[in-house]
């Protein structure tokens, strides 16, 4: 099979280097990638969401299949736009319609459909400005803090937390005023869930589905997880307390419901959900869903996979999925992220990264997540640059390698949190 994977960033690499592994694999190109994936693939300098450069390289090239990394190409259509050309309906394409990935591209979407289906999550409400005086009544019915989140996408910016009443109101003010543009033109409402979180992944074929494992990830810049929220500083899998009597619910109140729902609404989803869940007292809820795959979670979730994933994905493009063995490897998997000094704020990019091969030779898989290659070396490109990833029979093993090799790799401003799996 010829195969194009769509995107740049850590999870591509992951991804890239699992697919890569499968013997159905004869070509594997990737568009854009980053310096990391042209060691298991071909890059092709092609934007993401450029579906008419897209499908022309997949014509060209004769590709079977296109693996969607990011929510972008996804919420634009990029399902839609392959299947309604006839030169391009036969290319297999493993994500969402547009309409299936409204769950991730409006979170008014997502909230009326886990209503209609009765998935369990916060209390909501949506407004817009011309309905501003009854969000501000409803927010007088709940408790500190505030949850406010703009409706469409915000690369992860879009959730507030607000501590008092009276900084909640505000900040609905100013959502509703374009304080993220026209993302915020409409802003859900949420009651705060207290509780753990974790992210579970499940494929789907738009009939059957698999679980994969399940991982957390650290989005705070800071150690205890203090300060900026980032894309993600690190994951590991699995989480000791999605044990199976709490998966056992998800499957039962999540996911089976968000399948079947999509099914009786005619929403072809043919890819992965992200379940961004929060253990509330042992109760399943759901904070929010995405389309794809996590990042920096796939980091950690692919070396768990020990099944060919091409295989997997043929099932979820042909319908089959049942049929399709899914084997987990049970050891921990953690993955560290090494970022920019300044990251999530301004940072440089650029920096000549050293140490690679080094690390390479530890026990640990290096997975890159903003590098480029400039003259010949590879530098930096991006806030979060470079994720180190290991197995391990414990979380304490799996970790212990993880920075082992993150101290020979070295770049200007180098940073990393200590601490990833500290909560569990
Ligand atoms: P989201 O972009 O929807 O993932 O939200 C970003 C983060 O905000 C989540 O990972 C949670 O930590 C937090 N969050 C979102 N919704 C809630 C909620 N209803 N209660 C508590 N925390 C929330
Ligand atoms: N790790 C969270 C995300 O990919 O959105």
């Amino acid at each position: 099979m010829k195969i194009l994977l769509v995107g740049s960033g850590g999870r591509e690499h992951a991804l890239a280097w699992k697919i890569a592994q499968s013997p159905q694999v004869e070509k594997l190109f990737i568009a854009p990638g980053n310096a990391g994936t042209q060691a298991v693939g071909e890059n092709v300098n092609l934007k993401a969401t450029d579906f008419a450069a897209l499908k022309a390289f997949a014509l060209q090239k004769g590709i079977d299949m296109i693996v969607v990394g990011p929510e972008d190409p996804l919420v634009q259509g990029i399902f839609d736009a392959f299947k309604a050309d006839d030169y391009t309906a036969h290319i297999a394409v493993i994500g969402p319609t547009a309409q299936g990935a409204m769950l991730e591209g409006s979170k008014e979407f997502a909230k009326a459909f886990m209503a209609r289906h009765h998935i369990p999550t916060a209390r909501y409400l949506s407004v817009t400005s011309a309905t501003l005086q009854e969000g501000l009544d409803f927010l007088s019915t709940l408790q500190a803090p505030y949850v406010l989140k703009a409706d469409g996408l915000c690369a992860g910016k879009g959730v507030l937390i607000l501590p008092t009443l009276e900084e909640a109101r505000n900040a609905l003010k100013e959502m509703l005023g374009g304080m993220f543009g026209n993302a915020s033109a409409t802003v859900v409402i949420e009651e705060f869930l207290s509780g753990i979180e974790c992210s579970v992944f499940v494929m789907t074929d738009g009939r059957h589905y698999k679980v994969l494992p399940v991982a957390k990830d650290y989005k705070r810049i800071g150690e205890g997880d203090k300060g900026l929220n980032t894309g993600g500083m690190g994951s590991i899998t699995p989480v000791p307390f999605a044990d199976e009597a709490f998966m056992e619910k998800v499957r039962t109140r999540i996911i089976e419901p968000t399948v079947n729902g999509l099914q009786e609404e005619g929403i072809r989803y043919q890819g992965f959900i992200f379940l961004g869940l929060i253990n509330v007292k042992g109760e399943p809820m759901v904070i929010e869903y995405n389309v794809r795959m996590g990042d920096p979670e796939t980091e950690s979730v692919m070396l768990r996979i020990k099944s060919d994933l091409v295989e997997l994905l043929k099932g979820v493009a042909q319908g089959d999925l049942d049929r399709r063995t899914l084997e987990l490897d049970p050891r921990t998997a953690a993955c560290v992220m090494l970022v920019s000094g300044g990251y999530p704020e301004a940072y440089e990019k650029g920096k000549a990264i050293s140490g690679l091969e080094q690390a390479a030779q530890t026990d640990s898989l290096v997975f890159h997540a903003g590098t480029a290659t400039k003259d010949g070396r590879t530098v930096t490109a991006g806030g979060r640059v470079i994720a180190v990833c290991s197995y391990g029979e414990t979380k304490e093993e799996a970790l212990a390698k993880c920075y082992k090799a993150a101290e020979k790799i070295a770049f200007e401003k180098k940073y990393f949190r200590k601490d990833i799996g500290f909560d569990l």
